[in-house]
């Protein structure tokens, strides 16, 4: 039994990973549905086309149907308060994705049933596996041909090194897709394909034997029993500790598009998934049925609502109750601001939030004090671990095309780098701004919404730059010595941190080789 209070100890905090076009926003938004935070579910289609969906914000991602921004939905379901947090799913964001996925207690991976495993769900897999997050799995498109579901949980357990255990099964697929058994209630959900995106029930039947199967199958209910008899020995029994270790995920097959099998999955998450975890600290390990409220920041976003001109900080509880109005201690630059209200996102609304429990993101206004990792408590000096910033690896320097405009310009770079998609540098010894990034696609998400959220027209050149190296020495004159000889290649990072910017990997090698007593950094903690 949990020793958390009710409240916390019905939280649910989870993301889903999947490859593209997996289904990864129609099942989000079949969870609002069945969560009541929507009340009808716009087909994706006429969703792409007209309203955004409820967890896009940018036009861009209409524009180009990728998820650009990671946005935070809570909603409840039976008695459970459920925080879903939507992570991006091109591979250019993966950054971004991680450290969303440091806020989570379990993930949900969707699959394609036609596809089975992708090289983006492998991906993600390897992140979530660095923390042992615990993974449930919805196997979708099951209206479609898909391959054989044996054969798919077979690849889940040999590319993701994961057992499997079915907790529903597939009854026929394609055209002939019946519904799915579910193999703990022992229940026959028959699958109804539903428009309009409502929700509409199909017929539940209790039981293999019931006669109102033979009725309904006729000669394909006896190859049923016998097909579920087969699976039940062939495949794995949930093991919940194992489930939780990492281990084991539990399996589920639907359809979204259909409101399909997602009943069975919410059900099942709610009583498997794990509470709110503790989070280890530099100090110590942070318990949630602590008083004292503790949190860290794991997502920046500038201009959410551009009728707002403002930045969030995305925070997870820890520990205690956030409330507002209350004073929090910026530890790392060790004053206590007070906190008059942080926004909460219920189902993508933004409200504001009169407290908050662990487990809960809000989203505390940032005038620019705010980083990624920052740890938020009531005084004591904490520092949450884990969050890791990764040396870009591609590097372009921003020419504006009206140079009146260069206050606007910085102000909009730094304002974007901030979210920690992308990075800024400047050079010491030039003006200019270099921007870094891990994909070639986040120039153009930088150089969009410079122009449509500060005015700004920037082009992005390319720059005599290979490579990222964080800087760090225990001796302050080494120190102040190599910033003046190698002066050329260095520059400061947003949070003002030495990096050194190789022009070819041989440069760094090189470098590395003469000054044997500094650090260069491939990955910097928060
Ligand atoms: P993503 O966020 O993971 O990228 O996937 P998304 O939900 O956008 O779904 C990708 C495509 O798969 C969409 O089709 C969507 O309609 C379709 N899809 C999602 N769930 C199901 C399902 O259960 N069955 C079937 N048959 N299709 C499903 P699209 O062609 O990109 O868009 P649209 O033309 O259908 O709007």
């Amino acid at each position: 039994m949990s020793k958390l209070p009710e409240a916390v100890a019905q939280r649910r905090t989870f993301a889903i990973i999947s490859h593209p076009d997996a289904g990864k926003t129609t099942v989000t938004e079949k969870l609002l549905l069945f969560g009541g935070a929507i009340q009808v579910a716009g087909t994706v289609k006429g969703r792409k086309a007209d309203a955004h969906a409820t967890s896009d914000w940018m036009q861009m991602e209409q524009e180009r149907g990728i998820s650009v921004t990671s946005s935070v939905m809570q909603f409840p379901y039976k008695g459970s308060t459920i925080n879903l947090l939507d992570t991006p799913g091109h591979a250019d964001f993966s950054e971004d994705t991680y450290r969303v996925l440091t806020a989570v207690d379990s993930a949900l991976m969707v699959i394609d049933a036609a596809k089975g495993v992708e090289e983006r769900t492998i991906k993600l897999m390897d992140v979530c596996r660095l923390r042992d997050t615990p993974i449930m799995t919805f196997v979708n498109k099951l209206d479609r041909e898909g391959r054989d579901p044996m054969e798919l949980l077979d690849e889940v357990e040999d590319v993701l090194r994961i057992r499997c255990a079915p907790v529903t099964w597939p009854i026929g697929m394609g055209k002939g897709f019946r519904g799915v058994y579910h193999l703990y209630n022992e229940s026959i959900h028959l699958f109804s394909p539903t428009h309009g995106g409502r929700i509409q029930e199909g017929e539940v039947i209790q039981g293999l034997d019931n006669p109102r199967l033979d009725e309904l199958f006729g000669g394909e209910a006896e190859a049923l029993r016998e097909e579920i008899d087969l699976i039940r020995g062939a495949s794995n029994d949930f093991d919940k500790a194992a489930f939780l270790r990492g281990e084991l995920t539990p399996v589920f097959f639907g359809s979204a598009i259909n409101n399909f099998g997602i009943r069975e999955f919410l059900d099942d998450f709610v009583s498997y998934a794990p509470e709110p975890q503790p989070r280890e600290a530099r100090e110590r390990t942070v318990t949630p049925d602590e008083d004292k409220l503790t949190g860290f920041v794991f997502k920046i976003q500038a201009n959410m609502d551009p009728n707002h001109r403002d930045r969030v900080a995305f925070m997870r509880v820890c520990s205690g109750r956030f409330q507002a109005g209350m004073k929090l201690r910026h530890v790392r630059i060790g004053k206590d601001i007070k906190v008059p209200s942080a926004i909460t996102f219920m189902a993508g609304e933004r409200e504001q939030a009169q407290d908050a429990l662990p487990g809960d993101i809000i989203g505390l206004h940032n005038h620019g004090t705010i980083q990624i990792g920052d740890t938020f408590t009531q005084g004591e000096a904490l520092k949450f671990t884990g969050i890791p910033n990764f040396a870009p690896e591609l590097f372009r320097r921003v020419v504006l095309k009206d140079p009146m405009r260069m206050k606007a310009l910085q102000k909009g770079v730094e304002q974007l780098c901030e979210e920690g998609a992308s990075q800024l540098f400047r050079p010491l010894n030039t003006n200019e701004l270099i921007v870094g990034a891990v994909g070639v696609l986040q120039f153009d998400v930088v150089a969009h919404r410079l122009k449509a959220e500060y005015g700004v027209d920037a082009v992005f050149e390319p720059v005599n730059v290979n490579t990222a190296r964080w800087v760090r020495c225990e001796d302050p004159k080494m120190l102040e010595e190599f910033r003046r000889k190698a002066a050329d290649n260095l520059a400061e990072d947003v949070a003002g941190n030495l990096t050194y910017l190789a022009p070819t990997r041989v440069n760094l090698d090189l470098t590395r080789e003469r000054w044997p007593d500094i650090a260069f950094d491939a990955t910097r903690e928060h």
